[in-house]
């Protein structure tokens, strides 16, 4: 049993692949961490996330850096969205995420293109999304409590040109699966959209 989650940032999936896992009982895979980890390494580095070799050379990364809190902050995920472009990352990333989602049991993975490319034949794949505007809010609420500042409006630019990058990029560019089934998060709160999620995934098993 695999459960796909795909969509956009700040669309509520991460959320809703945690409370799929312990709903279901299957492990989840948070894969833009895994981005995340490269978009971060580079820097460690002195490399340019830009530059497929440096890009490359990164995805090399300490299982460590996975546990590290900077990975979650805004610029990190910049950096992931940059790296994640180019095709020899992404293929270096394969494998690790493949195997995750074979495992004996199931899993449920988040993330662009689990649907699409690494588990195409997910039983239940999900994409989730909600409107720059909703996403935005909760992000920026999100932040307020972390005690962050920031503007809505540049939080709304960067998720806008996130967007831009995800969906543009020639590989594995973000979009529904043809058999996703999409669930559209802005008018929901928390508990609505995972009980939406739920009641997808169940009625696609
Ligand atoms: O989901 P998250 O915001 O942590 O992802 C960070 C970035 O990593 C995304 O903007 C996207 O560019 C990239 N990513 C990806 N494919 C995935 C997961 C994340 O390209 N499966």
């Amino acid at each position: 049993m695999i459960i796909a989650v795909d969509g956009p940032t700040a669309s509520g999936k991460g959320t809703i692949a945690k409370a799929l896992s312990a709903h279901f009982g299957v492990p989840h895979l948070d894969t833009g961490l895994l981005y995340r980890a490269v978009g971060r390494q580079v820097l460690l580095a002195g490399g340019d996330p830009g530059d497929p070799d440096d890009a490359l050379a990164a995805c090399r990364f300490e299982d460590a850096l996975l546990e590290d809190p900077v990975l979650r902050d805004e610029e990190t995920g910049g950096l992931a969205s940059r790296v994640s472009v180019h095709p020899p990352v992404r293929e270096a990333l394969f494998a690790r995420q493949r195997a995750f989602a074979t495992q004996d049991g199931g899993a449920v993975l988040d993330g662009r293109d689990i649907g699409t490319v690494i588990a195409p034949e997910a039983a239940a794949k999900l994409f989730i999304t909600a409107s720059v505007e909703a996403r935005a809010h909760r992000r920026f609420l999100e932040m307020r409590e972390r005690g962050v500042k920031v503007a809505l409006i540049e939080i709304q630019d960067d998720l806008r040109r996130r967007d831009e990058r995800d969906r543009n990029r020639s590989v594995a560019p973000l979009r529904p699966a043809e058999d996703a089934m999409v669930i559209d998060t802005s008018a929901l709160d928390r508990d609505e959209a995972i009980a939406a999620a739920i009641e997808a995934v169940t009625f696609a098993m």
